[in-house]
Parts: structure tokens; C-alpha cells; sequence
């Protein structure tokens, strides 16, 4: 397999469609997966070195420390690495790197919805670990997982790392999840990585840090609105504003007018009060009973559980149950 890139073209008008609902409806929001341009994907990647973001700590305490132990996990038998959302593999790398050593013809085929990160992955994984066999994937999880049936037969090990699976609502995470079950055959696993629930002040701080990097990387949506869509936000009359629920478990942000003010968006004019929110993103934080729930509900069975020291967070390598009651 040579190493290329297979390309689903977000149209414009899915991103101007996507935003005019999400402004025009009440109330407002916009979908987090507009974030990821070539300045969100770096925000991101600032983020991940917070003090306050403890999540890629704690996950990485796991990839780099139990990688060993993860690799035996996943089987003998060959397979295709899938991540979903893979950023930039900075976590899964040292997986990546211990497959390699194990098979240095491994395959991996990165997800993402940034063309920029494909990009990336491509320019710098093979010349990291040479002989991997990386194909990246540009556009939406579940439609570049389709497109993979068409690519290789082999059986699939899927990774969805970072809490990306928080940031759909609970039923929304079921849904996806059934979804995904639906592309996976016998044999194939997910290991999918959950924020665990903690002290809500850690949680907050997580999506609040002093520097300002995650208001920053909110606010840049509407820079990216303004500059691909022809919009006129001012980004100086909205605040960050993150919010969490401990019963829930759902940590929200959003982002907050500073005054009335109307938005030109196209043809529309968008109306903002003052003190409107605009919610941008769910992060949702799990108990371990509740990723079992998630499972069972999707019809899949937990298998293995890698836990970081604090256990803040846990990768849990799934497989697919072999009867459920949702499909
Ligand atoms: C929060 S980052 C996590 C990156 C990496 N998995 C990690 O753990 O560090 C989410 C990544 O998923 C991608 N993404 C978000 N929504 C997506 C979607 N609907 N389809 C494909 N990729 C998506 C983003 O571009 C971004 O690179």
C-alpha cells in the first residue's frame, strides 16, 4: 500500500448550512467539529500541554506506560489501526511505534476531519517509523469508516482516543456507538477512551485555563465563519463562558454576546441580546458504570481495562458483544 490520502470535500455549503442552523435556532449553537481548521488544530495542540488540561496527561501516562500491554491485547492475528479523530497521533504514536516493531508493514489509516492534520500524518509518521503503511482519511468518522470497507478487507482494530466520544450527549453516544458497531465485524475491536468523572473543580479548570488558550480556540470558530463564510463577528463582544454539572456529568461551553448586536452572515442578518449564549461544545465525563451501560447499549462487551495512575481516565478495549438487543 503506498502511502496516500483519501479526501471527502466538506462543501461549503454544509459548513454554511451547518452554521445558519445552528444561528438561527433557539437557542444558538454551532457544531464543535467546525473547530479544526490549520489555527484550531494548533490551539488544540496547546491545550493538550496545559497545566489545567490533565486529560492528555493522563491518557498518555497510559498509552506510553501500558503499550506493551495494549499491543498484546489487540491480538496476534494481523490487522488495520483506525483512529477516529486521530489530532496528531501524539498519543497513539507510542502504540503506533510498538505495532511497528511487532509488524513493520502495520497499516494505519488516521481519521480526520482536518485536512490539514491528514496532511500532517502523512508528511511525518512514515518518515518516523518507516515501512508503516498510513493511508489518512479526510472527513467524517463514520462516512471515512464506510469508505474503508473499500479499501482492505483485513480485520479492524478502531481507536477513538482523547474523550472524543464526550463530545457527543449521552444518547447521542449510544447512537454512535451502535453505528460504529454496524461497520465492525467478529473479530474486530474499539478502544475508546472516556474522561472519568473527578472533582469538578479539576474538570472546570480543564476547560478554563488562566492563559486563555480554550476561549482562544472557541472564539476562533467565529474568526473561521468570519473568514470562509464572508461573516462579520467581532470576536472581542463574546466570552468564553464553560459550565459543569456533577450530576450530569456534562461540562458545556459556550460562548456568551457582550452585547446586542446583529451578525451579518451572508444574506442573513443574525440577531444576538445581550448576554445570549451560544453552546459549542459537550465534553461529557463518565463513571465507569456508565461506560459499561454505554457498551451493553451498543452491543459491545468490555474486554480490558487501562487505567492511568490517578484514574482520572481509562482506554477500554472493546469487542462486539455477541447478541445484543439494538440491532
Ligand atoms: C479533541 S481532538 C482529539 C485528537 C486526538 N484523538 C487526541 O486524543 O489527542 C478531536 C479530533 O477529531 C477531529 N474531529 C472532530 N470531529 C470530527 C468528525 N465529525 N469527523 C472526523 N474528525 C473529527 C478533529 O479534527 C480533531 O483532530
Amino acid at each position: 500500500m503506498k502511502t496516500a490520502t483519501i479526501l471527502q470535500r466538506t462543501a461549503v455549503d454544509d459548513f454554511y448550512g451547518d452554521v445558519l442552523k445552528g444561528l438561527t435556532a433557539s437557542p444558538k449553537y454551532l457544531q464543535s467539529k467546525y473547530f479544526y481548521d490549520a489555527t484550531g488544530d494548533a490551539l488544540f495542540q496547546q491545550i493538550m500541554h496545559l497545566p489545567e488540561y490533565y486529560l492528555t496527561r493522563s491518557e498518555l501516562e497510559i498509552l506510553s506506560g501500558q503499550t506493551r500491554d495494549i499491543a498484546d491485547a489487540l491480538g496476534a492475528t494481523p490487522f488495520n489501526l483506525v483512529e477516529l479523530g486521530a489530532g496528531d497521533a501524539s498519543k497513539s504514536f507510542y502504540l503506533l511505534k510498538e505495532l511497528h516493531r511487532r509488524n513493520p508493514e502495520q497499516a494505519y489509516y488516521p481519521i480526520d476531519i482536518s485536512e490539514n492534520i491528514i496532511n500532517h500524518l502523512q508528511r511525518t509518521l512514515p518518515a518516523k517509523l518507516p515501512g508503516l503503511q498510513v493511508q489518512g482519511l479526510r472527513g467524517e468518522y463514520m462516512d471515512m469508516l464506510k469508505a474503508m470497507d473499500y479499501l482492505s478487507a483485513r480485520r479492524k482494530v478502531v481507536m477513538f482516543m482523547g474523550s472524543s466520544i464526550g463530545n457527543f450527549t449521552p444518547d447521542e453516544a449510544v447512537k454512535f456507538c451502535r453505528k460504529l458497531r454496524e461497520q465492525l465485524q467478529p473479530g474486530d475491536l474499539l478502544l475508546i477512551g472516556f474522561d472519568l468523572r473527578k472533582h469538578p473543580r479539576t474538570i472546570l479548570d480543564a476547560y478554563n485555563d488562566r492563559r486563555g488558550v480554550t476561549r482562544d480556540f472557541n472564539l476562533n470558530l467565529l474568526t473561521r465563519i468570519n473568514r470562509e463564510l464572508k461573516a462579520d463577528f467581532d470576536i472581542n463582544q463574546f466570552d468564553h463562558f464553560p459550565v459543569y454539572d456533577p450530576i450530569s456529568g456534562a461540562c458545556k461551553s459556550y460562548l456568551i454576546s457582550r452585547a446586542d448586536q446583529t451578525v451579518q452572515l451572508g444574506d442573513h442578518s443574525i440577531r444576538f441580546k445581550k448576554d445570549e449564549p451560544v453552546f459549542m461544545e459537550i465534553s461529557q465525563k463518565y463513571s465507569l458504570d456508565e461506560t459499561r451501560q454505554l457498551a451493553a447499549a451498543a452491543g459491545f462487551r468490555p474486554v480490558q481495562y487501562f487505567f492511568d495512575e490517578k484514574r482520572w481516565f481509562t482506554d477500554v478495549l472493546w469487542e462486539l458483544a455477541q447478541t445484543h438487543n439494538c440491532l
